[in-house]
C-alpha cells in the first residue's frame, strides 16, 4: 500500500490565498449585486507593456517556421535573457554575477519552494513573522517544521518577529538557524532593509555557516536610492546567499510566468557547491521556461521596455500613495507602501485580523488579506495591495473609511 506524505496532514486549513479567495467568492455568490474591489492577493491588473507584447508576437511567429522553431531550450535559460539579467540587474549596480550563476525559472514562488530539495531535512529554518506563507508551508511539507501548535507556530521553526517596535525588520535570533529566509522589500509588511541591516545578516550567516534565502521579488518598487535591490550588493553575500527574482510584479507576469534564481559558485556548504546542487535539481525536475516567455522577459531590458515597465510601477506606487494617505488621514496606523507595493494596516480598536477582513468584505465590499494569515505577529493587521487600478484604489479607501 502506498504511503502518503503525512507532513501534509499537519498543515492547518488551506493555503492563505485559497482561503481568502474562497471567502470572497462565497460572498460574491451570495451578493451578486455587490461590486467587490480586490486588494487581497498581490495580483497585477495592468496589461503587459507593448514591448513585451511585440516580443511575444515575434517569438510566436518564430515558433511557426521550421528555420526558427525551438524545441527544448538550454536547461537554465537562454543566453539572451541571462546576459540581459547580468548586465542590467547586477552589473548596473556594481555587482558581478556569472552567467552560470543565473537559473531562469517559471516563478519565484516555485523556486522559493523547490530550493528546499537541496537542503537536508535536518536543518533549522528561520522565518520572519509575519511571512510569505510559502516558505513555512513548503518546509512543513518537507517535514522540517515539526508540528503546528495551538499558538499558530511550528515547533521546529525559528520565528523572527517583525513588529512595529522593530520597524518590521527582524532581529538576529538567539538560536542560530541553518537556513534564513529574508524578503525585502517585504511581503507582507512593505518594510525595507538598509545595507547595514543586510550586512549584519550576511556576516552572521558567514560566521555560522547558515544560508540566506533572499527573496527580492519586489526590488523594482524601491525608490530610495540608499536601499539595496540585491543581497549581492553586500560584501560576503556570494558566500552565503541565494537570491530569488520575479517578473511577476516587475513586469506584470503573474499570469505569464518567468523568474530567475541566482546561486553563486562561491556558495559552498559541506564542501559541496550549492550552484551545482541547484543545477542538478533543475535539470532533472524542470524543462525550462518557454522560449516565447523568455523572449518576452528579455524585452523588459530594452530601453523602451524599461520605460514602459517603469511607468506601470509608478502607476501602482501612486495607488500605494492613495491608499496610504487616505487611510492615515482617518487615523489608521499605516506602514509600508513607500518602497513596496504592500500597505500594512493596523486594525482599528485592536480588532482581530480575520474579523476586520470579514468586516471589510461584508460592509465595504473590499477584499484584503488578514495579517494573521502571514503568522502570529501579523495578528491585528491587514494587508492591502497597490496592484489594483487607480479608481478602485481610491474607491476602496472611501469605502473602508465609511465602514470603519
Ligand atoms: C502575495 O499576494 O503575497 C503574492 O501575490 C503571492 C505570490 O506572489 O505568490
Amino acid at each position: 500500500m502506498a504511503k502518503i506524505n503525512g507532513n501534509f496532514q499537519k498543515l492547518p486549513g488551506s493555503y492563505l490565498f485559497t482561503e481568502t479567495a474562497r471567502r470572497a467568492s462565497a460572498y460574491a455568490a451570495a451578493h451578486p449585486d455587490k461590486k467587490l474591489i480586490k486588494l487581497g492577493i498581490g495580483d497585477v491588473t495592468q496589461p503587459l507593456v507593448p514591448s513585451v507584447i511585440k516580443a511575444l508576437h515575434e517569438a510566436v511567429d518564430e515558433m511557426g517556421h521550421k528555420s526558427t522553431f525551438k524545441g527544448y531550450g538550454p536547461d537554465f535559460g537562454y543566453d539572451f535573457l541571462i546576459d540581459a539579467i547580468v548586465k542590467n540587474d547586477y552589473e548596473a549596480r556594481g555587482v558581478k554575477i556569472g552567467k552560470d550563476e543565473v537559473f531562469i525559472s517559471d516563478g519565484a514562488k516555485s523556486d522559493c519552494a523547490n530550493i528546499s530539495d537541496i537542503f537536508d531535512i535536518d536543518n533549522t529554518v528561520a522565518v520572519c513573522d509575519p511571512v510569505y506563507p510559502v516558505y513555512v508551508d513548503t518546509n512543513a511539507m518537507a517535514g522540517r517544521a515539526g508540528d503546528f501548535g495551538n499558538d499558530g507556530r511550528w515547533t521546529n521553526l525559528v520565528y523572527m518577529p517583525c513588529t512595529e517596535e522593530n520597524c518590521f525588520t527582524p532581529s538576529i535570533p538567539s538560536k542560530v538557524p541553518d537556513i534564513i529566509y529574508l524578503c525585502f522589500p517585504n511581503n507582507p509588511t512593505g518594510a525595507v532593509a538598509t545595507k547595514e541591516q543586510l550586512k549584519a545578516w550576511v556576516d552572521y550567516a558567514n560566521r555560522n555557516g547558515s544560508v540566506i534565502l533572499f527573496d527580492s521579488a519586489y526590488e523594482a518598487y524601491i525608490s530610495d536610492p540608499s536601499i539595496p535591490h540585491s543581497i549581492y550588493e553586500i560584501d560576503g553575500a556570494a558566500e552565503c546567499a541565494i537570491e530569488f527574482r520575479s517578473y511577476s510584479k516587475t513586469a506584470g507576469f503573474t499570469g505569464t510566468r518567468c523568474s530567475y534564481t541566482v546561486v553563486p559558485k562561491a556558495l559552498m556548504r559541506g564542501g559541496v557547491s550549492l550552484n551545482w546542487l541547484w543545477g542538478r535539481r533543475q535539470s532533472t525536475r524542470f524543462n525550462g521556461t518557454a522560449y516565447i516567455i523568455q523572449k518576452a522577459a528579455a524585452a523588459i531590458y530594452t530601453e523602451q521596455g524599461k520605460k514602459e515597465t517603469r511607468a506601470v510601477i509608478d502607476y501602482y506606487m501612486n495607488n500605494a500613495r492613495i491608499i496610504r494617505e487616505g487611510l492615515s488621514k482617518v487615523g489608521l496606523q499605516v506602514f509600508g507602501g513607500i518602497n513596496a507595493p504592500y500597505i500594512w494596516v493596523k486594525t482599528p480598536g485592536g480588532m482581530g485580523s480575520w474579523d476586520f477582513f470579514d468586516r471589510l468584505l461584508d460592509k465595504a465590499n473590499v477584499v484584503t488579506t488578514p495579517g494573521a494569515g502571514f503568522g502570529p505577529s501579523g495578528e491585528g493587521y491587514i494587508r492591502l495591495t497597490a496592484f489594483g487600478d487607480a479608481e478602485s484604489a481610491a474607491e476602496a479607501v472611501e469605502r473602508i473609511v465609511r465602514n470603519l
